[in-house]
């Protein structure tokens, strides 16, 4: 056993992210690299995301959400957009027997009511199929925005203010949270952004507020479980304080 992977194997008994975020970035780049058209690397992108879903719910992480198509990502060509759509309704119907069978659990947040009906029935009976397994939450981010994702929460929160059901200063950032898109599922402890890009593009502003970040250059085509694993190990070595003290070091068993 090397050095490294027996680290692996201490941070995956005590240290690791229960909840895991990626922005899965770089299948166009990857696809260009090899001049091929980026719905090219988009494929190959779905490949790799099942592997990782995959090999993140073998490690023993509880949620894993993945950011597959952002609100702004509308505003892509419209033959990328359609490929895109294409693809989803493939992975829907046809993939999500695999997930069903890990007994993973599929929640999709994000705007639904963007897409084609077809894809929406998709998404429900998905959903409504993995309901009650108790794997890991694999949580879909599709025409999601988290500017977008606030607002809604605001809104659906503003009709118990007007109604007067409730006054704006019992407001509190839990029951903000609790009207998310993630409503009821813990923040995430760990967000991967792959393909050397230092920016959130939208995702779940307000759920990484105390979130570890960790950014790699490696491109999401080329990602994989041993990756995965190299994020987990960075993870186990941040000392997280939420604007605390650092606790001082555990004793050794
Ligand atoms: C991420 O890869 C996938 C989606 C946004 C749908 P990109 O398509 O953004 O790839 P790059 O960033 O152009 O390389
Ligand atoms: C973020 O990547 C969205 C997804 C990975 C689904 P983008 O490629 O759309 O983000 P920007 O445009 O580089 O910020
Ligand atoms: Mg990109």
């Amino acid at each position: 056993m090397t050095m490294e992977s027996s680290l692996i194997e201490t941070a995956s008994f005590d240290c690791m992210p229960s909840h895991v975020a990626i922005i899965m970035d770089g299948n166009g780049r990857w696809a260009k690299k090899r001049k091929k058209n980026r719905i090219f690397g988009h494929r190959r992108g779905a490949q790799v995301m099942e592997n990782i879903i995959a090999h993140a719910a073998k490690s023993g992480v509880r949620y894993l959400t993945l950011y597959g198509f952002s609100k702004e990502n509308w505003h892509r060509p419209p033959t990328e957009v359609r490929e895109l759509m294409v693809m989803m309704r493939f992975y829907l119907a046809h993939k999500i027997a695999d997930i069903h069978a890990q007994n993973l659990r599929l929640i999709v947040i994000g705007a639904r009511a963007d897409f084609d009906a077809d894809i929406i029935k998709l998404i429900d009976e998905a959903e409504n199929l993995t309901r009650n397994n108790s794997g890991m939450t694999l949580v879909m981010a599709l025409s999601y925005g988290g500017k977008q994702d606030i607002l809604r929460a605001l809104q659906n929160l503003s009709e118990d203010l007007v109604a007067g059901r409730m006054c704006a200063e019992a407001l509190t950032t839990d029951m903000l949270a609790k009207k998310l898109d993630t409503g009821g599922i813990p923040d995430p402890d760990l967000m991967i952004r792959t393909s050397g890009e230092y920016r959130l593009s939208n995702f779940l502003l307000f759920q990484l507020a105390y979130t570890e970040l960790y950014f790699t250059d490696t491109l999401w085509p080329d990602f994989d479980a041993q990756a995965l694993d190299q994020a987990f190990l960075e993870y186990a070595k941040r000392h997280r304080r939420y604007g605390g003290l650092a606790l001082p070091q555990r004793a050794k068993a």
